[in-house]
């Protein structure tokens, strides 16, 4: 009697144990191999310079804008802005500037603004109706989620404005009638610094390169701001047979878990309907050079207004950083987004600076100056960049490093788990 209670359950034979558990791991492997980005054999995404250029001021510009959303008491910010990249680059080039406020503009913002611009400057107004919640809204509902979101802390969450601001850059802005006359802009944010100069237009350079996206900086995304706002994009991904690209490959962080297992983790946040997570990388919008045709685009504004529907820009706090970075990702190829990497640029704690291109700095220049820059370094794709002794940069260049390794020195098993 006793005997048989003690005799151990029984096991699951180990002829069995071995080939299903290696099915799994092959299953495993091919699934990881889906994701791995291959590395390419030459530089897809070089710099446009390496060096210094003389500013042609004669050649012809694109039909491109430089636009900032500001307030009236982020008068010394932005004017802090708009002399930093007068200094720059717009001294030479003279693009015009769209000033864009939810509210009317203070008349010292304008006359300080309009004084401080190179380039034409015009001070718009937001319409109301842009700046609000959706008519369908629950508006009532839409606050008293914001109010929790900023409860638990999350950053920005709590402010009704940063919402309306998200939705805004997210799919509003391009087609707003201020800009309807532009096809390229260069957003900037207030209390921003360009550390180096700009000696090119990379308006023209984004037009001759086929270019549709550029940015700066690449970092990861609060995950608890948006924890729908990847299948969301995934889900429209699947309904339009919008085939992957590299880019969307690199995004995701394929799932150690086989088949059939993995697709019952896509009820956690940032999964898409297979149960493969985003890495949250994305790339930080407040500095854009963009074409705006893209974003205008029917394919992307139906599926801004498809997002816009899901309500995730106020029940969640999306941002435009997010949505733009993975609609980059969904529809763009990889070889149209551009990583300004010759450009110093910091916005809050973050930044890049690129060390001073050897031998490439025009030290006898009329038109640089001969105010003094940085130490020339090998390897250096700066120009008359001044970083103060801070590093290349502070962040990671996480789904970067996947599309663009010629230039890392990341170690090839490392990017099966990267
Ligand atoms: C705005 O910037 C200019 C320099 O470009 C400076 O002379 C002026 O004092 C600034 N004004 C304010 C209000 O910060
Ligand atoms: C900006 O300044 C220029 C030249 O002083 C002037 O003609 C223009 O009307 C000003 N613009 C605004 C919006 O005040």
């Amino acid at each position: 009697m006793l005997r048989r209670v003690l005799r151990p359950a029984r096991r699951v034979p180990l002829w069995l144990v071995l080939p299903v558990g290696l099915a799994f791991f092959f299953e495993v492997c091919i699934h990881m191999y889906q994701y791995h980005v291959p590395k390419p054999d030459r530089e897809l995404d070089a710099p446009f310079f390496t060096t210094c250029q003389e500013p042609d001021t004669t050649a012809p510009r694109e039909n491109a804008v430089l636009v900032m959303l500001a307030r009236n008491s982020e008068l010394v910010a932005a004017n802090k802005t708009i002399t930093s990249i007068d200094h720059a680059f717009n001294r030479w080039f003279n693009y015009p500037i769209v000033f864009m406020n939810d509210e009317p503009w203070s008349q010292k913002f304008i006359d300080v603004l309009n004084k401080t611009s190179r380039g034409l400057a015009t001070f718009e107004v937001i319409p109301q109706k842009t700046w609000t919640f959706p008519e369908w809204m629950n508006e009532g509902a839409a606050k008293q989620a914001i109010k929790e979101q900023g409860e638990q802390g999350l950053p920005h969450a709590g402010s009704e404005g940063y919402h309306h601001m998200c939705r805004y850059y997210s799919g509003k802005f391009y087609q707003m009638d201020f800009l309807k006359k532009y096809k390229w802009y260069w957003r900037l944010e207030p209390d921003v610094d360009f550390t180096c100069s700009i000696t090119y237009d990379p308006f023209v350079q984004m037009a001759k390169n086929d270019k549709v996206y550029g940015f700066t900086i690449a970092l990861w995304e609060v995950g608890k701001t948006c924890p729908s706002l990847f299948r969301e994009m995934a889900d429209w991904k699947e309904m339009h047979g919008i085939p992957t690209n590299n880019l969307w490959r690199a995004m995701v962080q394929a799932s150690w878990m086989p088949f059939p297992f993995r697709r019952f983790l896509n009820f956690l946040a940032h999964r898409d309907r297979s149960g493969d997570p985003w890495s949250l990388c994305h790339y930080w919008s407040n500095f854009e050079i963009a074409d705006m045709d893209f974003f205008r685009s029917p394919a992307y504004q139906d599926f801004f207004e498809y997002l816009d529907k899901k309500g995730g820009f106020y029940f969640e706090r999306w941002g435009d950083a997010a949505v733009h970075s993975l609609a980059v990702a969904m529809y763009v190829d990889p070889r149209q987004v551009h990583h300004f990497e010759d450009f110093g640029y910091r916005h809050d704690k973050l930044y890049q600076c690129p060390a001073n291109a050897p031998g490439g700095q025009l030290p006898g220049s009329l038109a640089l100056g001969n105010e003094p820059w940085s130490p020339e370094m090998d390897g250096g794709v700066g120009c008359r960049c001044t970083c103060d002794g801070r590093t290349r940069r502070n962040f990671e260049g996480y789904c970067l490093n996947k599309v663009k390794q010629p230039n890392t020195r990341s170690r090839p098993w490392l990017t099966w788990f990267l």
